[in-house]
């Protein structure tokens, strides 16, 4: 089968290493995919949101099957324009992706199955937020921008001053719409299903550390390192997961005539009260994708395939090896604010001769040359018998790697760490 991976990401670049090792698999082709991906797959440069042009190039190639890899095309309904066309799609249609792009859809379909979450209430003008954040959410509230904000578009206010400085800049324009919401307690921890709409497979957990700096310091980002699994999240914490916030959004999609097609992501906040739902993702996380491809032993086109046909029914949950995987991203310089692109990157084989996988991110040829073309450019991966051996693998290897414009955080991984230190 001719496959086309959409993306451009450390995601892809691991989503196509993998499905590059299914027996299925005929050709790859990747739009716009990156140096990392062309390993794998002929790159292609064609406008994603030009649907008709997306068609016409599956026409051509003679595709199969379309697998979607980041959620702007999601959002923006590419999955049903291909589905349309007669194109399987590995994604969720615009509809169901609401559970990314929507924080207020997501609210309101938590509130309608009674799904555990935070207390929120849905704001849509600046009288109205301040008033509900005078009277009804104490300090520290969480407050944010409705619609796709790449995960920036969130504001953990300590303080009176901060809660009124989040919420103008959200209403500084038109048509702003904000979610407020009490602040939760506990650690993070991601969640991974594939869904079918009806049934689905658990597809393991990971957990991620957003912020630039070590010690979990300074402005967010979408992920400088993660790890997988994540043993925060017990068996007994997933399988109530699992009872009380996957089986429930599953069902009410479905009930809502908008069913749930793809890998559904889970952010959770593992509170003294149980496991509580953050935020849904439509898609596989950049970088957790790339620990848990590490780990995935199945195939991951046929498992996809199955996915989009609706066969998860009765299906065994897909197995994933015993080892902990741990990637450090490898950013520019200035990310997340302005990266500076442009530095050339060396030793990606010295440092995959010592067992990692190197999965690129933002990089481009140059002449030859690998530079580093966007924020975060490396994710450099590998496994271990311990969190502690992972970490200390992935370090090995990052620093076989010469990128004197880039940075790392030096401590991916470090509650587990400090955790198996005892
Ligand atoms: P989100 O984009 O909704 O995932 O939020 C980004 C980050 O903000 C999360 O990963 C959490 O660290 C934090 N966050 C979001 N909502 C809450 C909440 N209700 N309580 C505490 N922290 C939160
Ligand atoms: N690493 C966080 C995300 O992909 O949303």
């Amino acid at each position: 089968m001719n496959v086309l991976l959409l993306g451009s990401g450390g995601r892809e670049h691991a989503l196509a290493w993998k499905l590059a090792q299914s027996p299925r698999l005929d050709s790859l082709h990747a739009i716009p995919g990156n140096p990392g991906i062309a390993k794998y797959a002929a790159c292609h440069d064609v406008t994603l949101t030009d649907h008709a042009a997306v068609i016409g190039f599956c026409e051509r190639h003679a595709i199969g099957f379309v697998v979607v890899g980041p959620e702007a095309p999601l959002v923006d309904g590419l999955s049903d324009s291909l589905r349309a066309a007669g194109y399987g799609v590995f994604g969720p249609s615009q509809a169901a992706a609401q559970l990314e792009g929507s924080k207020g859809f997501t609210k309101d379909l938590c509130a309608r199955e009674n799904i555990p979450t935070a207390g929120y209430i849905r704001v849509a003008d600046l009288e109205t937020a301040r008033l509900a954040l005078a009277r009804d959410f104490p300090r520290p509230v969480v407050i944010k921008a409705d619609g796709l904000a790449a995960g920036k578009g969130v504001t953990v206010a300590m303080t009176d001053e901060e809660a009124d400085a989040a919420i103008a800049a959200i209403f500084d324009k038109p048509g702003g719409e904000a979610v407020i919401e009490e602040f939760l307690e506990g650690e993070e921890a991601s969640f991974f299903v594939l869904t079918d709409g009806t049934d689905f497979v658990t597809f393991g957990s990971a957990q991620d550390h957003k912020r630039v700096g070590d010690g979990d310091t300074g402005p967010n980002t979408g992920g400088m390192g993660a790890y997988s699994p994540a043993p925060v999240l017990t068996p007994a914490l997933e399988a109530e997961a699992i009872e009380t916030i996957i089986k429930p959004t599953i069902a009410g999609m479905a009930k809502a005539g908008t069913p749930y097609s793809g890998v559904l992501y889970a952010g959770l906040m593992l509170t003294r009260s149980g496991p509580k739902l953050i935020e849904y993702n439509a898609r596989f996380g950049d970088p957790e994708c790339q620990v848990l491809m590490l780990r995935f032993e199945g195939d991951l086109l046929e498992l996809m395939l199955a996915t989009e046909a609706g066969e998860l029914a009765g299906r065994e949950a897909p197995r994933f090896g015993a080892e902990t995987a741990l990637t450090v991203v490898m950013a520019a310089k200035g990310y997340p604010g302005t990266p500076q692109t442009g530095g050339a990157i060396d030793g990606l084989d010295a440092a995959e001769e010592t067992g990692a996988q190197v999965f690129q991110a933002g990089t481009k040829l140059d002449g030859g040359q690998l530079v580093a073309a966007g924020g975060r450019v490396l994710t450099v991966t590998a496994t271990g018998a311990t969190v502690t051996e992972a970490q200390a693998a992935a370090y090995r290897a990052v620093d076989a790697i010469d990128f004197p414009t880039g940075f790392a955080r030096r401590d991916i991984g470090w509650r587990e760490v400090a955790r198996e230190r005892g």
